[in-house]
């Protein structure tokens, strides 16, 4: 990836430098917040950001909406794209992209296409950031999540991560995973058979992979952080991928007391059952304070896209 990234399709494009210097921007950011600073700054004052959501989304389009007037900059958009846009006329997701592309300086796109950012960016002349793209990727949460993991357990690589859930439809789970890999972290992975990993997932992260498993309770003892999943019911044929009653992929009191003192537990939200609000109050739960890092990560992505800093 060249140091000037132009758009934000997978997390195959990062290089651990531009990480480092996003993660840097980030803390930055969320410094400047902390201070209670109200609008952080102007550096994207007269800049455009379009969100155009084809899926729901709470944290991801609130969060990119509030980095983006965080920095001085505007906001326009469509959250139900799907329903508000000429998606219902018939137009195609590329025509959408060639004309908003003039309306804007940068395009945040979430689509039910595995390959909608890619596309989107084929025919862009402003960049696209992938805000999910159906069950493949979602890596600027996984930005987020990979620096609540490096600030609040410590160095990815001495990290071994368990994910739980639906291994197969999360677009969070490929993501992370993958740029874990990249950092050399080790990673255990649980769900039932009908939400494993994808093959060429397990394929790719080779190494990387301590084990798979049927239960939590089999490496809970183990994990540093668990990176919690819900079932991606609207993605699977008929609706339910057969977790049963949940109870092997969630937290249970008895599950808890097993885990590591200092463990985190981390959720991409929304969650269903597999946290139960009980857990909330427990020391070991970060999910909303990861939630709340969306914020200046995506001001450091937004501010490194559109207001690179000279070399
Ligand atoms: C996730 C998504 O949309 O993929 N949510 C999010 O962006 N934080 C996870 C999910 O929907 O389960």
């Amino acid at each position: 990836m060249s140091e000037v990234v132009q758009h934000v399709i997978s997390v195959s494009q990062f290089t651990p430098s531009w990480i480092e210097e996003l993660f840097d921007r980030a803390t930055y950011w969320r410094r400047s917040l902390r201070r209670g600073s109200g609008v952080a700054s102007s550096v994207l004052s007269r800049r455009v950001m379009t969100s155009l959501f084809y899926e729901p989304s709470t944290r991801t389009r609130l969060s990119f909406e509030s980095a983006m007037l965080r920095l001085g900059g505007n906001v326009i958009g469509t959250e139900d794209a799907k329903q508000f846009s000429s998606a219902t006329k018939g137009e195609t997701l590329e025509d959408s992209i060639k004309v908003l592309a003039g309306y804007c300086d940068v395009i945040v796109l979430r689509h039910g296409d595995n390959d909608s950012a890619e596309r989107a960016a084929a025919v862009s002349t402003v960049p696209i950031i992938n805000a999910g793209a159906g069950s493949g990727e979602h890596p600027t949460q996984a930005l987020l999540d990979l620096y609540t993991i490096a600030q609040v357990s410590g160095p990815p690589e001495d990290q071994h991560v368990v994910f739980v859930g639906d291994l197969n439809k999360g677009r969070t789970v490929h993501s992370l995973a993958r740029l874990l890999a990249e950092q050399g972290a080790r990673m255990a992975f649980v769900s039932p058979e009908s939400m494993a990993l994808p093959d060429h997932l397990r394929t790719e992260l080779g190494d990387a992979i301590s084990g798979e498993h049927r239960t939590l309770d089999d490496v809970i003892t183990q994990a540093d952080v668990i990176y919690m999943t819900r079932t991606q019911n609207e993605r699977h044929e008929g609706g339910s991928a057969g977790a049963g009653d949940g109870s092997d992929y969630g937290l249970t009191r008895k599950i808890v007391q097993r885990m590591k003192p200092r463990a985190t537990v981390l959720h991409p939200l929304p969650r269903n059952s597999e946290i139960p609000t009980w857990f909330d109050q427990d020391p070991r739960a970060y999910y909303i304070n990861q939630a709340h890092r969306g914020v200046p990560i995506r001001m450091a992505l937004l501010e490194m896209l559109l207001n690179p800093l000279p070399e």
